[in-house]
């Protein structure tokens, strides 16, 4: 079977697509024909060695797929052969064939195609847990969304308004920002040329937003913490655009600002239970059609580089996916 490569950490373009001996499942595994795997920042930044998981090399990223269920192993239960599922893997998934972890995959909604099914755990768990668990945001509230038409973004935007906030979303182009009003942002703000500041005081009286969902880093997190009213928060969720910011914390300070930390790969660890409550609540919205993986780009195998290196470059919006039949 045809799996991409990393064979060492560097550019991305030196990943490789090359032809493996088909991985056999373990007792608990479950080896799954891969329909769509979704691309993800952490991809880029692990073959590059950037990313705080380093692999063991050689070794094929992909984080999240969807598929068919092809073999199980002795000890699984749940799932059997033929199965359409979603799987979370860590790495592995940019590959014909990928073996899971029989309690790391749920059934594919039976309304659900496969490129939505790859493009929805990552991103939407990720920002229900910010904004549910670690933002406590509330109906009413004023959310602001950074890198609001990346992936994460989209679902804070979504989950945002499911949750009843106003949600205003921060874009570098308009034509990211016209994707973020189609899925429901009420205001827009295009931040490669206007005040993040003035443009959140202006639909909130002067008050200034609640929540801020911060993907993003570099120099947009100290603008963001300036957009903040009293006791508002900012969630770090990650730093798409290079630099770990370093904040004064004066900031904090004035306004009773809080600084708060996201990691769902961690959490869903820490606690199971909220991670499974998050996958009922995410289910329910998806039936409902409150939320819908925004899918932009599809990519064949052979060129899973050239989809990795697209979110790299900032040329992403919404979920990018390879499709390794196509
Ligand atoms: N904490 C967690 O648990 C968790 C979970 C998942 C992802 N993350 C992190 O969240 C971040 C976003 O992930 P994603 O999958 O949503 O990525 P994405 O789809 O590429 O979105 C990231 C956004 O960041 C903005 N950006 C600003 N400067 C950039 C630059 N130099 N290069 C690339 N993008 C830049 C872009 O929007 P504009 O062009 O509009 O600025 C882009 O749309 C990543 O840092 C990822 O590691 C964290």
């Amino acid at each position: 079977m045809k799996s991409l490569i990393c064979e060492a950490f560097g550019p991305i373009d030196s990943l490789v697509v090359k032809d493996v001996p088909s991985p056999v499942p373990g007792p608990q595994q479950v080896l799954i024909e891969v329909r769509a795997a979704a691309v993800n920042f952490p991809d880029a930044l692990m073959v590059q060695g950037l990313y705080q998981v380093k692999p063991e090399l050689p070794f094929t990223p992909g984080a999240e797929i969807s598929g068919i269920v092809k073999a199980v192993g002795a000890e699984v239960k749940r799932v059997k052969p033929g199965d359409r599922v979603i799987a979370m893997v860590g790495q592995g998934g940019f590959a014909e064939e990928c073996l899971a972890d029989e309690a790391r995959v749920m059934p594919l909604p039976p309304d659900m195609d496969f490129e939505a099914g790859a493009a929805l755990v990552l991103t939407y768990g990720t920002s229900l847990h910010g904004l549910k668990d670690r933002g406590h945001l509330q109906a009413g509230e004023t959310l602001v969304v950074l890198g609001a038409a990346g992936g994460v973004g989209i679902a804070a935007i979504e989950i945002g308004k499911a949750m009843g906030a106003r949600v205003i979303a921060a874009a570098s182009s308009d034509e990211k920002l016209a994707l973020c009003r189609k899925v429901g942002a009420d205001e827009t703000v295009n931040y490669s040329t206007e005040n993040l500041k003035d443009r959140t005081n202006a639909p909130t009286a002067g008050k200034g937003a609640d929540l801020v969902y911060d993907p993003v880093g570099g120099p947009y997190t100290e603008a963001a913490l300036r957009a903040l009213a009293w006791r508002g928060r900012l969630l770090v969720i990650g730093f798409a655009a290079g630099d770990i910011p370093k904040i004064p914390l004066n900031l904090a300070l004035l306004k009773e600002r809080a600084i708060v930390g996201v990691y769902w790969g961690d959490a869903v660890k820490h606690d199971p239970a909220a991670h499974l409550a998050s996958l009922r609540q995410l289910k329910d919205w998806l039936a409902a059609g409150t939320i819908r993986p925004v899918v932009s780009a599809r990519f064949p195998l052979a060129a899973a580089a050239e989809a990795i290196a697209k979110i790299a470059n900032r040329e992403a919006m919404g979920k990018i996916v390879v499709l390794p039949g196509s």
